[in-house]
Order: C-alpha cells, then sequence, then structure tokens
C-alpha cells in the first residue's frame, strides 16, 4: 500500500527533522508520493541533490535510501542546521549521506557527474547561467526510469530559472510529468507517462487533505500533470494514522 510507504518516510523524516518543512505542504506530499511510487516499482539507484541549505529536501531523499543506496549531496557550504540533523541519524543511515563542500561546477564531481541516480533534484544557484550549466552537467545523470526534479520554475523572483529550463530541458531527452508549486518533474520520455498514471492512481492514497484539483498542459513536449491542492489543513502529520 502506497500510503503505508508514505507515512513510514513522513515518520522518519519527522524523527530526524522536526523544526517543520520550509515548503508548501503539497511539495512534500508530491516528494512522498514519488519515492514510494519508486519503491513500489521496485526504481532503484541512488539520490542527488544540488542545493541542500537546512536539508528541507536532502532529508526527504534521505528517508528514502535502501540498504545500498546513498544520497550525493552538494552545496557551497554545509549549514550548521543540516549538520545538526544529520547528526540525528542513525550511524549506518549517516555514513550513506555523502556531502560534497563545493560548487557544482568543481572538478571534482567529475566522476559523479557520469553516474546515474533514481533521483536527481537541482536547486542550488538561481542565476539563468547557474540552471543552464546545472541541466548541462546533470540531466545525463538521470536513469533511464529515473526522476529530475527542478525548482523554482515560474517563481517570479527568479525569472532566469524559468528561461533556463525552457532553453536546455528540449536537448536533454527529458520531459516533465508532473508540476506541484514551483517544483517541475521530468523522465524520459517513455517513463513520464508512466509516472503520470502512476500519481492519478495515487491521489485516492491521500485525500485525507482533501480535494487535490489537478488536470494537464502540454508542455516542453509532456503532458504534465498538474496539482493544485485545495488544503483543508496544513498537518502533514495526517499522513501516520493509517499506519497506527
Ligand atoms: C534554495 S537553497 C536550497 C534549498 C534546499 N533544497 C531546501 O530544501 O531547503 C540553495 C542552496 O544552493 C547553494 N548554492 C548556490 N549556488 C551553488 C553552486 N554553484 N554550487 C553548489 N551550491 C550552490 C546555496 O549555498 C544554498 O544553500
Amino acid at each position: 500500500m502506497l500510503s503505508r510507504t508514505i507515512a513510514r518516510l513522513h515518520k522518519d523524516y519527522v524523527t530526524y527533522r522536526n523544526d517543520g518543512v520550509p515548503f508548501p505542504l503539497e511539495s512534500v506530499i508530491a516528494w512522498y508520493v514519488l519515492l514510494a511510487l519508486q519503491e513500489q516499482r521496485t526504481i532503484r539507484g541512488n539520490i542527488m541533490e544540488m542545493g541542500v541549505e537546512h536539508g528541507g529536501t536532502a532529508f526527504l531523499g534521505t528517508v528514502a535510501l535502501r540498504e545500498d543506496e546513498h544520497i550525493d549531496l552538494i552545496d557551497l557550504k554545509k549549514s550548521p542546521r543540516f549538520a545538526k540533523v544529520a547528526e540525528r541519524l542513525p550511524t549506518a543511515l549517516a555514513s550513506r549521506v555523502h556531502f560534497h563542500e563545493c560548487s557544482t561546477r568543481a572538478p571534482e564531481l567529475a566522476e559523479i557527474a557520469k553516474q546515474l541516480f533514481r533521483f536527481v533534484h537541482i536547486d542550488a544557484g538561481h542565476s539563468k547561467q547557474d540552471v543552464l550549466d546545472d541541466i548541462g552537467r546533470f540531466a545525463g545523470c538521470v536513469a533511464p526510469d529515473g526522476i529530475l526534479c527542478l525548482d523554482d520554475v515560474f517563481e517570479i523572483r527568479w525569472p532566469g530559472v524559468t528561461e533556463a529550463i525552457f532553453e536546455a530541458i528540449p536537448s536533454t531527452g527529458l520531459v516533465p510529468f508532473l508540476l506541484v508549486n514551483r517544483k517541475l518533474y521530468l523522465a524520459h520520455k517513455d517513463m513520464a507517462g508512466v509516472y503520470r498514471d502512476m500519481l492519478v492512481a495515487a491521489l485516492p492514497e491521500i485525500e485525507v487533505f482533501g480535494n487535490m484539483r489537478h488536470w494537464t498542459e502540454e508542455m516542453l513536449g509532456g503532458v504534465t500533470l498538474i496539482w493544485k491542492q485545495a488544503l483543508r489543513t496544513t498537518d502533514l502529520n495526517l499522513l501516520l494514522p493509517s499506519t497506527a
């Protein structure tokens, strides 16, 4: 059951990082659902994130790791708040959190840039050139059945992010399948439809939050599912009772 996996991910997340989530509820739910769907379909592989800051999304990925998987985190600096949460992780899990304190442009990431990941999150520099560089260097790291998540598309504060995404994505072979709040999720063409259909099928499992308005729009060569939630609540712990 998907809702059981979602509840487990949330329980683990709040066990380690209990100071709230710095982004909208529906974004967090989307991560839980996508990571749970990957688990359900036994899509395996490591996870990578560029732009960690205090670890809001980094720990969402961390709690979804299987025992043979790790997460590569890249940021110019490790924030004390991130380090404090990382200290709470069990030793075995902490050893699979690989923090690279450097720029996404750093030569030392050359080996990582050759690898494939089941989930890649680009949320580092927010200028047009930053995003062009990050997509250019790391879009090829998305496994055939993996997901690329791009932060801050259509965000009014950083128009360069949107400009870069629309310029760079068409040559990556990736197409969008989900847009929730400011995050755009992409996959290789044949998998994008699979993820989209699974997400629609998953909607009843999260209806505890109210009715998720959803529809599709064509963009960037893909049919993108848009989730727009009319929330009854802001309480993510509603995810928990189904496993209790
Ligand atoms: C928007 S924050 C990331 C937010 C985080 N994903 C979360 O869930 O809260 C952006 C981060 O990207 C980092 N950053 C900016 N430019 C970078 C670069 N060129 N290489 C690596 N990290 C960078 C910043 O230090 C900052 O911590």
